[in-house]
């Protein structure tokens, strides 16, 4: 409890009146009835975290005395030495975001042709390789840890597929072990967008250091954010000495260009951002668990929605509250979104409709949904709830609260969702 209260104070608390969520209401006054917002203040999946704003500050003060604001600082040699150890691996880039460093890989590797991914992931997986005029292959997800099903992307592997991503969703790792087999029997590059999973193990060894390179997100939504921001860890020198060229235009030294690059470096600012909040990183997973534990506590016994769990023989940075709306809850998912929504609890419905569902993959693979009905399921099942420093654990009481009152009152919730002037009276 310390712990948390720590990263609480890490992250600065935003000012909150005391009787922010009202007490235990009857139900009929929910916010889609007209009664005021449980929560005066919006509820957001993926709050920045802040760090420490005093060391913060601190390290941009140095950046403009030293007048060094990016082109590989002290701040990004610095952030890269500590990822690298963090992670286990001999090398880290820094790059600008976490879909430029997937695009870098993706070229470096040289993959073309098709290339197997999953449709059960943030857009940006797809864009990558689409964006480079390769195709992505949709294959479906295992339901239990909603990665790539190995049966699904052997199925999927054609005479054009050179390579497969893998995506450690919500930070679980990937059927890592037999998706090594199946790309080494069939002579595929393997490849992990771990967005999620910075500070996330599979067994003993840490997420980073699987397939031939793996690449995390610091996006503001993330554990670690550096505002935007991106890493591509390998043990190959070889790959990482071409990938650092790639991300700044082909440079070796001053004027000497010896490879097609673009820019894709991380500034200072962004790499001080990141080693601030990398030393809160133990205090924001510790809250993240204990929001898991009280939502596991406050969401048991209500039928039809369940957590969906991380496996604790990994490490898991719990930055994901995903939960499953099943088919047997009396309300669908959308609807207790809605629900959520009027009550300034920012749910999310990640991530629907499915990359295959939107543009251009929609128009270019109509039927990809048919080969994918695990995906679809997910699609629509999935709930994201608010996590992270800014809530308490009275907090998370009252959204599952809110969450227990709709489905007790199902059909009248349904009734007034279902009329033309919407949830807002
Ligand atoms: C699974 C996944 N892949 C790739 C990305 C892209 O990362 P970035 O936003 O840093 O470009 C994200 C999201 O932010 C993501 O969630």
């Amino acid at each position: 409890m310390r712990r948390r209260a720590s990263a609480r104070n890490a992250t600065r608390k935003r000012k909150r009146s005391p009787g922010r969520l009202r007490g235990a209401r009857a139900t009929p006054s929910l916010a889609i009835f007209g009664a005021a917002p449980a929560f005066a203040e919006q509820l957001h999946v993926g709050r920045p975290n802040i760090g420490d704003r005093g060391r913060f500050l601190a390290r941009l003060n140095d950046i403009l005395d030293r007048r060094w604001l990016t082109n590989r600082g002290d701040y990004v040699v610095e952030l890269e030495r500590r990822i690298a150890g963090l992670t286990g691996v001999r090398n880290c880039v820094l790059v600008a975001n976490g879909t430029i460093g997937l695009e870098l890989l993706i070229r470096a590797l040289g993959l073309r042709g098709e290339v197997i991914v999953p449709a059960f992931t943030f857009v940006a997986t797809a864009h990558a390789l689409q964006w480079q005029e390769i195709t992505p292959v949709f294959a479906d997800i295992d339901r239990e840890t909603h990665c790539l099903d190995p049966r699904s992307v052997e199925a999927a592997i054609t005479p054009r597929t050179t390579g497969i991503i893998g995506v450690h969703l919500w930070g679980r790792p990937c059927a890592i072990g037999e998706l090594e087999v199946i790309a080494a029997r069939h002579q595929l590059k393997l490849m992990f967008d771990a967005a999620h999973a910075f500070g996330c193990s599979s067994g003993k060894r840490m997420i980073g250091s699987f397939g031939a390179a793996e690449v995390f997100s610091f996006h503001a939504t993330k554990i670690v954010n550096t505002f935007e921001g991106g890493a591509i860890v390998t043990d190959n020198d070889e790959l990482a000495e071409r990938l650092r060229l790639m991300q700044n235009f082909g440079f070796r030294g001053y004027d000497r260009v010896v490879y097609l690059g673009i820019n894709g470096k991380m500034s200072e600012v962004c790499a001080a951002m990141g080693l601030t909040n990398l030393e809160s990183l133990d205090a924001l997973v510790e809250c993240n668990r204990a929001n898991y534990r009280a939502y596991a506590k406050h969401l048991a016994g209500i039928p039809g929605v369940r957590l969906f769990p991380y496996d604790e023989r990994h490490r898991s940075n719990y930055q994901y509250l995903v939960t499953i709306v099943g088919e047997d809850a009396a309300l669908t998912r959308d609807e207790l979104v809605a629900v959520l929504h009027a009550e300034n609890v920012v749910a999310r419905r990640y991530f629907h409709p499915g990359v295959h569902r939107m543009e251009p993959y929609r128009t270019l693979f109509p039927d990809a949904h048919r080969l994918l009905p695990r995906t679809e399921q997910a699609c629509r099942e999935v709930m994201v709830l608010p996590t992270g420093p800014a809530l308490s654990e009275s907090d998370i009481a009252g959204v599952c609260g809110l969450i227990r009152a709709a489905l007790e009152h199902a059909a009248r919730v349904r009734e007034r969702l279902a009329r033309p002037e919407g949830p807002n009276p």
